[in-house]
């Protein structure tokens, strides 16, 4: 395995060995690939993404290489490309990048530059360890097969929702679609993908979901008088009072990537309530990045 850009590069054989094995390394124990100087090159803002990758490059006893845009020649105009070639050249074994420039990692991978490279979210095309984690996440809570999700929210923007689409409806799931247009006025609906079932508003997602997956309004993709909507214009109070999740039916589940906004995309309290699979998404992100990182250096 040279690299994971995509969740094409995931499939059901793929996921019950990273399932096994994640949660395996998650309980301690010894890893068998050491993944060496790992360089976490993160130009967009990241929070689990980023922590979970440093912590599970330490616990194979590798070294996590932290890098901003800011604080490195990126900032001075060196190319990702050229970067990378510089950190293989320094010994560096593998690159994990966040970016908000579509199908960069992918084009690195392709590129061949001495080191593997993991897309840690690529602006709004993919997020495949998220998609992993919750993948791991989801079969440990009630398994894959013949589940019936709806995905809500900022469908097009969000690098999750095309992970995920891709990912689960290969491995069985039902999936089913509300698309918010964000930066509409009205908050309208947008196209569901091909393969997932339109829904026509959340009263038709909770009856028909047994897991609802919000995505949250990615204001910082909207262009700038659409983001000042948002910003000051109530467009978070109404779109929690037609889109937001305000509680959910017996044995129902919400699942959702972070960041989430509570009292937007979901009432307060059900982010971390009975039913929420949310800090689940956290520690199985964990289990699989330790997995994958494990493969990825030969384990
Ligand atoms: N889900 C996710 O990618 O979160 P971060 O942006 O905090 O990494």
């Amino acid at each position: 395995m040279r690299g994971l850009v995509s969740a094409d590069g995931l499939d059901a054989a793929a996921v019950a060995a990273f399932a096994t094995r994640g949660a395996s390394l998650l309980a301690g124990e010894p890893p068998l690939a050491n993944p060496g100087p790992v360089a976490l090159v993160f130009a967009e803002p990241s929070t689990r993404t980023r922590v979970s990758f440093a912590e599970a490059v330490s616990r194979l006893g590798g070294r996590p290489i932290t890098l901003d845009e800011a604080g490195s020649g990126i900032s001075k105009g060196e190319s990702m490309e050229g970067t990378a070639r510089t950190l293989a050249t320094l010994g560096v074994n593998g690159l994990v990048l966040r970016t908000g420039e579509v199908g960069l990692p992918a084009r690195l991978l392709a590129a061949d530059l001495g080191l593997w490279v993991v897309n840690a979210g690529d602006g709004s095309g993919e997020h495949p360890t998220q998609a992993l984690g919750d993948t791991l996440a989801l079969s440990a809570h009630g398994g894959l097969e013949g589940r019936k999700v709806a995905l809500i929210g900022d469908l097009a923007a969000s690098r999750v929702a095309h992970s995920l689409e891709d990912l689960w409806l290969r491995l069985g799931v039902e999936m089913g679609a509300l698309p918010v247009a964000v930066g509409s006025p009205d908050l309208s609906l947008g196209q569901a993908a091909a393969g997932l079932r339109p829904l026509a508003n959340l009263e038709e997602a909770q009856e028909w979901a047994d897991v609802l997956y919000l995505l949250r309004p990615q204001t910082e993709r909207l262009p700038a008088p659409a983001q000042a909507a948002w910003e000051g214009g109530g467009r978070a109070a109404a779109y929690f009072a037609e889109y937001g999740l305000k509680a959910l039916a017996p044995g129902q589940m919400v699942m959702a990537p972070g960041p989430c906004w509570p009292g937007v995309d979901m009432a307060p309290d059900l982010l971390h309530g009975e039913g929420s699979l949310v800090s689940e998404q956290v520690r199985w992100g964990l289990a699989g990045r330790l997995a994958l990182l494990e493969r990825l250096a030969g384990g």
